[in-house]
């Protein structure tokens, strides 16, 4: 099975600057596109304050974060990707967006072997792949947030995908992350989301008619049945806006009111409440 050595990632925001970290300090050269100067700064620092919090909390020495700050290079040209091994693409959950670039990304990669990968929670992987004419080399892989921290990565070919496209994945993601993975049909939501985009829901609904606090709902969770975090401050840290573009492309998709997104998730999205990225979601921050 030939390693991913080059490898892109398209979107320098919580999710493709998690990928990209992991990714470069498991050795791999790495070259992040944003749309802008601006962007590609801000995913640079975020990148950068991240190893260095790395460096202090002794999971990685000094020489290796310079090591790992070499191996990643930053971009506003889509078309420096174009030696690279695999293209993992984090941009918003935008179908539009997401078809247009899988269309170019699938003519500017010169090796015809490449794999072209999103990282998308909701949108059918079969549809990216027919924006391509390598639908065999395209698959969903899914991670986490935080990417650096949670160690599970979901695998998800289309009816397309080959099963070489699936193996080299696999070890991408287990022999040179050292992420588990788990396989999903192509079916939006996946494994995780399907399971936890309703019940994130429900907890807004329940902050919604007022039968709770946020923190006594958050609490409850918490307490009660040993999360790691409640479903709204969960909520905020997912990002509003991105919670909602999934459970609009799940609610399309299964046309069940259990992925409906409730009015007051819409109405902050409309309003720019967005949760922790811009200061305020469900808490302040
Ligand atoms: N990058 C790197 N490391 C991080 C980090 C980040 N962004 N955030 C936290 N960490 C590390 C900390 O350094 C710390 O490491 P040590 O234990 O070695 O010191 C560890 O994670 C715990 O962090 P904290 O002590 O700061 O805080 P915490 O114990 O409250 O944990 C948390 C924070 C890791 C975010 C934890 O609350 C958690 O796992 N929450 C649930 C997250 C979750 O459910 N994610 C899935 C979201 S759904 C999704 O991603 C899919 C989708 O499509 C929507």
């Amino acid at each position: 099975m030939t390693k991913i050595e080059r490898l892109g990632v398209v979107g320098g925001g919580q999710m493709g600057g998690g990928i990209a970290e992991v990714g470069a300090r498991a050795g791999l050269d790495v070259i992040v596109r944003e749309i802008d100067d601006d962007a590609a700064r801000a995913a640079r620092s975020r990148l950068w304050k991240s190893l260095n919090r790395a460096v202090q909390k002794g999971k990685l020495t000094e020489a290796e974060r310079d090591a790992t700050q070499e191996r990643l290079h930053f971009t506003t040209t889509l078309a420096d990707l174009d030696d690279r091994d695999m293209v993992i693409e984090a941009i918003a959950e935008d179908e539009g967006l997401k078809l247009a670039l899988f269309e170019e990304l699938d003519e500017l990669l010169t090796d015809p072997e490449a794999i072209l990968a999103s990282n998308t929670s909701s949108i059918p992987i079969a549809k990216l792949a027919g924006a391509t004419k390598r639908p065999d080399k395209v698959i969903g892989v899914h991670f986490f947030n935080p990417v650096p921290v949670l160690n599970l990565v979901e695998l998800v070919p289309s009816l397309l995908t080959s099963e070489e496209t699936v193996k080299r994945a696999r070890g991408f993601a287990t022999e040179q992350l050292g992420k588990e993975t788990i396989r999903a049909e192509d079916r939006s939501g996946f494994i995780v989301n399907a399971l936890l985009v309703p019940y994130l829901l429900s907890a807004i609904r329940m902050f919604e008619a007022g039968h709770a606090s946020a923190e006594d709902i958050d609490n409850g969770m918490v307490q009660g049945c040993a999360h790691p975090m409640g479903p709204l401050r969960l909520s905020d840290m997912v990002g509003l806006d991105t919670l909602k573009a999934i459970a609009d492309s799940m609610y399309q998709e299964y046309a069940e009111p259990t992925y409906a997104a409730p009015p007051l998730l819409k109405r902050m999205v409309d309003a720019g409440i967005k949760g922790k990225k811009t200061g305020a979601g469900f808490y302040d921050y």
